[in-house]
């Protein structure tokens, strides 16, 4: 039985990922690592738990705690990590770009200490498209392209790439790494723009559009994704990178629009705001890459952003909690003195 250890396994994406794989796999065992966060949530996984209680086992702690990190790998007999572990959120790490830096850089690097010592496991690095920083012109990012990330957020995970690679040319660490563009889906926190606009919508509040609006995102659904990182464990060469997304974009206007549409709620919701720092204005991945792997996305974005808004509607015992936790300080932080725009 192959034994994965997926650490940030009870967020948004982790959490996908770890059901896909054991629905699809009855092979398959998994020990999920996770610091449990903010974005991180037992309930997340509390019908993994219950549907596989001989092959799913949950671990809370720090990937930053090399220890512990060591002693679930030796006493669990893992064959491969797949580090999904990060803080996430661009305008978190425009308010503290401390965590970012511990987590996403010093964590990783502990992993691939981690992996190393074990005798140089299989390592899964999950990136961003972020790291390309914003994409000119019609141009979509090769793999091959040169990092430029913007934010503390890209900056932190790009750092997290270079050592990955840095692991396979210095130590032969059998790594590969995937950089996905804008993931949406069931189980994202609200912070993030699909999720906080489908919430603040079903609430009839304003939906706080940075700027113009006219910056343009890739969003693919959370599956596909997840899906795509299961092909690059299995076929995925050695050392490589691979992009991860639909290849196609559109501006988050009109990503609002197709939300407000199926939920059957008014544009009058939309309100610009001061954009966000740094702001990068346009993501776009060629996926030429993944493709010639033989996989393809089985939504467009327009259909992942209905089935996610649909999703919200139907699971309001997930959000609402969550809206009326620590969520409301952060909201209050980024939004409540945020000037409106004409
Ligand atoms: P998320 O914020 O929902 O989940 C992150 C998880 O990591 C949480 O469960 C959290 O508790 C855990 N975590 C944070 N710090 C930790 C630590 N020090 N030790 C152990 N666990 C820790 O994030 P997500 O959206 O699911 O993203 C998962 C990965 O995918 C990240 O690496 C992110 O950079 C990458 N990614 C995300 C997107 C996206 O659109 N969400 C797109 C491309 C790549
Ligand atoms: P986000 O979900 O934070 O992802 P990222 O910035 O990592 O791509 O934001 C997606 C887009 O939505 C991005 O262009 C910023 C914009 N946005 C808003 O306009 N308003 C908001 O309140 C948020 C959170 C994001």
């Amino acid at each position: 039985m192959q034994h994965l250890f997926v650490t940030g396994g009870a967020g948004f994406i982790g959490s996908n990922f770890v059901r896909m794989m054991l629905d699809k796999y009855p092979d398959l065992a998994i020990t999920v690592y996770d610091k449990l966060t903010y974005a991180g949530r037992v309930e997340n996984l509390q019908d993994v738990a219950a549907n596989y209680q001989e092959r799913y086992r949950f671990v809370q702690g720090d990937i930053c705690d090399a220890a512990a990190v060591d002693k679930v790998i030796a006493e669990q007999q893992i064959d491969a990590i797949i580090n999904f572990a990060a803080e996430t959120h661009v305008d978190r790490s425009i308010l503290n770009p401390d965590a970012f830096i511990q987590t996403d850089v010093y964590g990783t690097y502990v992993l691939l200490e981690a992996a190393r010592k074990a005798g140089n496991l299989r390592y899964h690095q999950i990136s961003t498209d972020e790291v390309y920083g914003h994409v000119e012109g019609s141009h979509r990012s090769l793999e091959t392209d040169c990092v430029a990330p913007r934010s503390p957020y890209a900056a932190s995970k790009a750092s997290a790439d270079h050592l990955v690679n840095a692991y396979f040319i210095t130590y032969g660490l059998p790594i590969t790494i995937s950089r996905g563009a804008n993931n949406i889906g069931p189980y994202q926190y609200p912070e993030k723009v699909v999720p906080l606009f489908v919430t603040n919508a079903l609430n009839d509040m304003p939906l706080p559009v940075y700027g113009d609006g006219k910056q343009r995102r890739d969003y693919q659904y959370v599956l596909d994704h997840c899906e795509a990182v299961d092909l690059v464990l299995q076929k995925g060469v050695i050392g490589e990178t691979y992009n991860i997304g639909t290849g196609t974009e559109i501006t988050n206007l009109e990503m609002v629009e197709i939300l407000l549409d199926e939920l059957g709620k008014p544009r009058t919701l939309i309100q610009h705001v001061e954009d966000r720092l740094g702001h990068d204005r346009r993501y776009c991945l060629d996926v030429h890459k993944i493709m010639a792997l033989g996989w393809e996305p089985d939504y467009s974005h327009e259909e992942a952003l209905r089935m996610t808004a649909r999703w919200y509607m139907h699971n309001q015992w997930w959000w609402e909690p969550i809206r009326s936790g620590e969520f409301r300080d952060y909201y209050a932080r980024v939004y409540g003195d945020r000037k409106r725009l004409a």
